[in-house]
């Protein structure tokens, strides 16, 4: 079965997201308009919304998280759904049940959104294609593939600090040959004309040659985050791969790459740092970078909840036009 899906219904509304470079620019605006109007005021009362009563949605998480499970529990309860947290680690997918099994199991249990972190490439694809008319699907991080919420709310951070990301040089640096957030603000980005985009790190975390069609390659940082207005810091994703090879061990990372205040004064006086979390503070970023007055860190993070109730507050449309054909 291939892992190529229709993201759309017949109406072109959303109804799967499985990734970004399969949907067009408008779609990601129409996620990311919404998004901001999900955004309420430090100290002010969460934003709610009654779209998903009645509607129940399943996170499935093969995969440890903090930052996705814990914002799409938040945002389907915002918008007064019925949340269903598997604990994967005690369901029958420990006896032997099979993933299709696990998701027919909760569709017979009305599940009308299944949130799904794997670390096989393919798995929310495949299940988009096999769950009833009905049923919608998100992708919540797929190997080193698509995480496509986290490009949604990588682009809505910088374009709310620095407006049309056509006149922007986004420099990201650490591990961009295992990272699915690289590959997925990389659609994002390019959908909206990014004026450059610079991978950097050792050679042996930077991607095929045939990857990233346009952005630039350093393996020297000094040189890769130069005049960056944005500096988007990776993880080392060591449970990605099994050899270190030529990859310094953490201590040397930092030395050789890590995003230092003296390195980030090299990138222009109003660059913003980012980072997708989990943090390793001390290896690929310093304390003081994370905490400091660049870092917007803690904003991604806000927009990933509001980008989240974007996505189910739109693919409530398919649910409940499928319900009542
Ligand atoms: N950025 C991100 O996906 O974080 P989690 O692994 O904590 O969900």
């Amino acid at each position: 079965m291939s892992d190529e899906v229709e993201q759309l219904n017949s109406r072109g509304e959303l109804r799967h997201l499985i990734n970004l470079g399969g949907l067009d620019r408008a779609h990601l605006e129409e996620i990311i308009e919404l998004a901001t109007r999900y955004l309420t005021p430090v100290g002010a009362p969460a934003p709610r919304d009654d779209i998903l009563r009645g509607r129940t949605v399943a996170n499935l998480f093969f995969e440890p998280s903090t930052r996705t499970r814990a914002s799409f529990e938040l945002a389907a309860k915002r918008l007064h759904a019925d949340v269903l947290n598997l604990d994967v680690n005690t369901s029958s997918r420990a006896k032997g049940e099979s993933i299709m099994d696990t998701i027919y199991t909760l569709q017979a249990m009305q599940v009308d959104i299944f949130v799904v972190r794997d670390a096989s490439t393919g798995v929310p694809a495949r299940i988009a294609q096999q769950v009833a008319p009905h049923v919608c699907v998100l992708n919540a991080g797929e190997s080193d593939v698509s995480h496509p919420t986290q490009g949604l709310l990588d682009l809505m951070t910088i374009q709310r600090h620095k407006g049309d990301v056509r006149d922007v040089c986004v420099a990201v640096v650490g591990d961009i040959k295992h990272s699915r957030v690289a590959r997925s603000a990389y659609q994002a980005l390019s959908k909206f004309g990014v004026g450059e985009l610079r991978l950097v790190g050792p050679p042996g975390l930077l991607p095929e040659e045939d990857e990233f069609p346009g952005a630039k390659r350093a393996t020297e940082v000094e040189t890769g985050i130069r005049d960056a207005d944005v500096v988007m810091a990776l993880r080392v994703q060591r449970e990605r791969f099994a050899e270190l090879g030529d990859i310094p061990d953490p201590q040397e990372y930092h030395r050789r790459y890590g995003l230092t205040e003296e390195r980030l004064a090299l990138a222009r006086r109003d660059a913003i740092v980012m980072h997708p979390g989990p943090m390793n503070r001390g290896v690929e970023i310093e304390g003081a970078v994370a905490d400091g007055p660049q870092s917007v860190i803690q904003e991604q993070v806000t927009h990933g909840l509001a980008v989240r109730m974007a996505v189910l507050a739109l693919i409530h449309r398919h649910i409940g036009r499928e319900a009542r054909a």
